[in-house]
């Protein structure tokens, strides 16, 4: 766990637990026996402590949160670094974050080599500094730039850190840390304890940065607690104030929040691992890509390769197509560069490696190549069996679609184990999910490329089997049903999606409808009115495109209720016979989300997903489920997922013929057992 060397007169203790040195319980023991023996030893004059590996310390073990018994001793341990008698300097490389930062603070001094980050990210996790970093860090840097890496969660850079006094000096880098440390020891007197300086705040700091930030803070706990916790640091004693961060801390970590973003931490980690692949599995070179396709979602497509240094050649049809699709990208790297993410130098060596052209044939020098045309399988499979003569042996071929089959496609080509799907999500230079669907045959380099692809190019992937839709749309359509269907019984599409905001997510369903267009895969044959929604597209309400959907739209595209969508249901409703009834936020609950649980457990029962917690990180990314709330499938254990049963069945009616309650919910139901824990039965 520790390693220790005494060079002289100074005693360096290296931390030792791979892979981010977690201060777990045994390493947590470890330095108290170390730290209390070096007081004793009449040769130590000084305690260098660092760590081994990539980083200094990524904080306590999460691993260990819930067992409040294992987890307390941090704080103690921080202050037993604080009240050594002989000085103490933390030697930080890499990252010090959480639980390693607070450590650092209460080391005497710190040193860290100029690419180090520094940073008291708890807040991500529902939680806050539980070890002295609230009480600390305002002492030593000050207020404002205290409540900024706290409240915000956001590490800084050394050189940040040198400005602020976080830390009070640089090394060159991790080779020359560890002599700069042992030097720097030396030459120290005695310890400087930060507990020991005060914190005053400039009047009304806490309340400007709570107005500043108070879209971020929203509805949750932790930012909230992180800054009373750092006004106890300006009004209370050292040790009053460690108290009341405790107490906070303790609330904070048995509420449903923390429990939630703390299932999302290990969950988007879960994600990146492929059932049944070999861990040291050889990936495929990727040089170049090809897109097929310079719409939106190519053009986007395109962008991540290009951003990430990657060569893309994009091919279209019809050279006006292609011109607007190159137009559109530039737009959108120039819109970038005006808010300064990016410089105009980057801007032009990222549209530099794009190559467009209506060569066909020029895709053969790719090593992957993803089709983003539109959803017709017809098209694809035109598409896919040219591909197979053109592509080099060995390039994988994949393709966008939402909805179709990659095993139907691949199976038009000779080499379906090429074959794979990288579902992006719109606009798709934007958003960060991709699923990765894994065809019946595609090989498991392959899969694994893919993976390893997306991350390069900074997404979250998740894999996906083959079904209607993959796992997250699929969980769409018994959602937009319901929500169908409420309305018709007596709710207004505003109640339907206000339940859905209030809960958390960005838009409801028919907001959603709107922005996506109310007229995907509409039949586009006017006089056919079968649903509400070919009655609002014949019409040509075809959502915010056209300035009308199931809301109405000004110019600049807000949104207000629609009379004209009022008289629609209510003629739909005389048509079906059907008398409307109050419709309570509980029953949009069950019928919308619940319904979607529901689907998930299909989804999962299926060996779509591979567990349930990659379903909760579809859904984070790919649609904007709060992370407070965990995700869908992590959500419904949280609300029992007995409930659930019994709100569904007692719904039956509503739910129409075609609903059938999943055999897992309701086996894990049954048995109090955890999604994962029944798929694995
Ligand atoms: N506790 C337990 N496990 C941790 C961990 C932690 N603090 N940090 C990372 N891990 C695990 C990950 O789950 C992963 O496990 P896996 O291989 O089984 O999936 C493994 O370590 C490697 O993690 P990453 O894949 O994230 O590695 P990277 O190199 O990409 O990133 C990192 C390293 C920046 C340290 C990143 O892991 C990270 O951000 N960790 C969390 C940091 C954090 O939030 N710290 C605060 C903890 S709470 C705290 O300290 C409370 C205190 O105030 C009382």
């Amino acid at each position: 766990m520790i390693e220790t060397h005494l060079h002289t007169d100074i005693l360096e203790i290296v931390l030792q637990n791979p892979p981010v040195n977690a201060l777990g319980s045994d390493l947590r023991g470890a330095l108290f026996g170390v730290i209390a023996a070096a007081q004793t030893n009449p040769d130590v004059k000084a305690i260098v402590l660092r760590g081994a590996g990539k980083l200094f310390s990524g904080g306590a073990d999460i691993k260990e949160f819930g067992k409040l018994q294992a987890e307390q001793g941090l704080p103690e341990l921080v202050d037993t670094i604080e009240a050594s008698a002989k000085p103490v300097v933390a030697a930080i490389h890499g990252t010090a974050l959480g639980g390693g930062l607070e450590i650092a603070l209460g080391c005497h001094y710190r040193i860290a080599t100029a690419d180090a980050r520094l940073g008291l990210p708890e807040v991500t996790l529902g939680i806050l500094p539980g070890a002295g970093g609230t009480q600390r860090l305002p002492r030593l840097i000050g207020v404002e730039a205290a409540l900024e890496m706290i409240v915000l969660g956001n590490p800084v850079s050394a050189t940040r850190a040198l400005e602020t006094g976080l830390v009070d000096r640089l090394s060159e880098n991790q080779s020359s840390l560890a002599s700069d440390a042992i030097d720097f020891a030396r030459t120290l007197n005695g310890p400087r304890r930060t507990s020991e300086l005060s914190a005053s705040a400039p009047a009304g700091v806490f309340e400007q940065f709570q107005a500043t930030n108070a879209r971020k803070i929203g509805k949750l706990d932790a930012p909230r607690a992180c800054i009373e916790a750092v006004k106890a640091a300006t009004e209370l004693p050292i040790k009053e104030g460690l108290a009341k961060e405790r107490d906070l801390f303790v609330k904070l970590l048995g509420g449903d929040q923390s429990k939630a973003l703390r299932h999302v931490f290990f969950a988007e980690r879960a994600a990146a691992k492929i059932d049944g692949l070999p861990k040291d599995i050889q990936l495929r070179p990727i040089g170049r890509v090809g897109v097929i396709g310079a719409g939106t979602m190519g053009g986007g497509i395109s962008m991540n390769f290009l951003s990430a240094g990657i060569p893309v050649t994009i091919v279209e049809m019809q050279q006006d197509a292609l011109d607007r699709g190159v137009a559109t990208m530039r737009k959108n790297y120039d819109a970038t560069a005006a808010k300064g993410r990016l410089t105009g130098e980057q801007v032009e060596q990222a549209l530099g490696l794009l190559d467009p052209t209506l060569d066909f044939d020029a895709l053969a020098d790719c090593d992957l190549v993803i089709e983003a045309v539109y959803e017709n399988m017809d098209v694809k499979k035109d598409i896919f069996s040219r591909l197979d003569t053109i592509a080099k042996p060995g390039a994988m071929l994949a393709s966008n679609t939402s909805y179709l089959s990659i095993d139907e496609i691949a199976a038009v080509t000779r080499r379906p184990q090429d074959v794979l799907g990288l579902h992006f999500f719109s606009p798709a230079n934007v958003m960060k999910l991709v699923e990765v669907v894994r065809g019946e045959k595609t090989a498991p380099d392959v899969l694994a490329t893919g993976m390893a692809l997306a991350r390069k190019i900074g997404k979250v992937p998740v894999v996906s089997g083959v079904c209607y839709g993959f796992i997250g749309n699929r969980m769409l359509i018994p959602r937009q049903e319901q929500a169908t269907a409420l309305v018709l019984e007596g709710a207004t599409p505003e109640d339907v999606d206000r339940v859905h905001t209030e809960f958390g997510m960005p838009m409801g369903p028919f907001q959603m409808a709107d922005l996506a267009g109310v007229d995907i895969g509409w039949h586009r044959d006017p006089e056919r009115i079968e649903s509400l929604r070919d009655a609002l597209c014949a019409q040509k309400r075809w959502g915010q495109k056209t300035g009308a959907g199931f809301y109405d739209y000004d110019e600049r595209r807000k949104p207000s209720s629609s009379p004209v969508v009022a008289e629609i249901i209510e003629d739909f409703r005389q048509k079906e016979g059907i008398v409307p009834r109050t419709i309570s936020d509980e029953e949009i609950i069950t019928r919308t989300l619940y319904t979607m649980v529901n689907e998930g457990a299909k989804i999962l029962d299926e060996a779509i997903a591979q567990r349930a917690s990659d379903i909760d990180v579809i859904w984070n990314y790919g649609y904007g489920w709060p992370r407070h709330k965990g995700g869908p499938m992590f959500w419904a254990e949280l609300v029992g997922l007995a409930h659930i049963v019994d709100a569904l069945e007692q719904s039956r009616a509503q739910l129409g013929e075609a609903f059938t309650l999943s055999p897992l919910l309701k086996r894990c139901a049954a048995e109090g057992i955890s999604f994962d824990e029944g798929a694995r039965q």
